[in-house]
């Protein structure tokens, strides 16, 4: 049998989001489009870190526990199919939680620390020197949330790709250290080999980083420049004209890799009109930054309501919600409580089995 694929013949993939609240287009374009397409063909887990949230917020416990819900409000509306994938918590699989500190002996200190997704959260979230343990332990705790799972890919966005990059490490040390893996070993051998893990890749999605209505950074809800999935057409239509071109005139040739025009490029699903938007634009052809928009906010709205109306089912029942990710969260478990087993396994860990209980 191929190692990658699974019992029921469709290669595993895992990933997630970190519960900060509401979802929006940057999550859309670089990652949750792709989820929904892979469902059909591969086995999907999908996890909520909630345990992350608290290494910059652990004193807001109970708005993490709100945003943790509404994410799979936003997951469920934008598509993802409960009964297909696994949507699940991280702090309900008590496995994750065994596996980072074992795969915290693996990654030496500096190697964690040069980590650049977390210098650069370090920085804009302004941590400063006072951030806790728990801060940079996170990024180990990250190869635990993939790992578990032993899957093939992982789709994320262009920023999560160092965190792969640390994975792919500690998946391979594990092998050569505990599974007799040789050094020089491809990648894509060490299952074959004997090793208990893939070597994971990451699935970067068309559009890796989404930049925000500013103009400038990615959108992030954290610097006031995102439209959310849950936003209403009157909101999306006024923050698509706040997009910022620093164009003058609908006869100034403008841009065409400008921020406008990546939203046309990711949102306007008709080839032939982008191909013409752009030539018109480019020569400055009498049309204005407010014609775009208007294209721009009229193709958002069309993709969304079908996902605004999907999120009106579930307005207000948590309860719903609940039951959807003790559902995920049991089968997270049997895959990761396997992983688990190889694991202690492979390190002379097993003294006498367990079985975990949720419900
Ligand atoms: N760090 C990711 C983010 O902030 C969330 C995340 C946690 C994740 N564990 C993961 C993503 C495992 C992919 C795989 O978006």
């Amino acid at each position: 049998m191929n190692p990658q694929v699974t019992r029921n013949g469709r290669p595993r993939i895992l990933t997630g989001d970190t519960p900060t609240g509401a979802l929006h287009l940057g999550h859309w374009v670089g990652s949750v489009k792709r989820r929904v397409e892979l469902q059909s063909t591969h086995e999907c887990y999908f996890l909520v870190a909630n345990m992350h949230a608290f290494t910059t917020r652990v004193d807001l416990s109970a708005e993490i526990r709100r945003d943790s819900i509404e994410i799979v409000r936003d997951y469920l509306a934008m598509g993802i199919d409960p009964k297909q994938s696994a949507i699940f918590l991280q702090s309900e699989v008590p496995a994750i939680a065994e596996l980072t500190f074992l795969f915290a002996m693996l990654l030496p200190f500096n190697r964690v620390m040069r980590n650049p997704t977390l210098k650069d959260e370090i920085k804009i979230k302004n941590l400063g020197e006072t951030y806790s343990f728990g801060f940079p332990l996170y990024a180990v705790g990250q190869t635990a949330d993939i790992l578990a799972f032993r899957p093939s890919g992982v789709p994320v966005g262009e920023d999560q790709v160092p965190h792969l990059e640390m994975t792919r490490e500690v998946a391979r040390r594990f092998n050569q250290i505990f599974c007799k893996v040789s050094e020089h070993a491809e990648d894509s051998d060490h299952e074959k080999l004997g090793g208990t893990f893939p070597i994971p890749h990451a699935d970067v999605g068309a559009v890796g980083r989404l930049v925000g209505i500013d103009g400038i950074n990615k959108m992030s809800k954290s610097l006031g420049n995102a439209i959310f999935i849950a936003d209403t057409p009157k909101e999306v239509q006024k923050k698509v004209g706040k997009i910022f071109t620093g164009r003058q005139s609908p006869t100034e040739p403008g841009d065409i890799t400008n921020a406008l025009f990546q939203y046309v490029d990711a949102f306007i699903l008709d080839p032939p009109r982008v191909a013409e938007l752009k030539d018109r634009y480019s020569r400055g052809d009498n049309i204005g930054d407010g014609h775009i928009k208007q294209e721009v906010a009229e193709a958002l709205n069309k993709m969304l309501e079908p996902m605004r109306e999907r999120r009106r089912q579930f307005e207000g029942d948590d309860r719903a919600i609940i039951d959807i990710l003790k559902d995920g969260c049991i089968r997270a478990n049997q895959v990761a409580e396997e992983t688990l087993a190889m694991v202690k396994d492979a390190t002379k860990l097993a003294y006498f089995p367990r079985r975990l209980t949720i419900g």
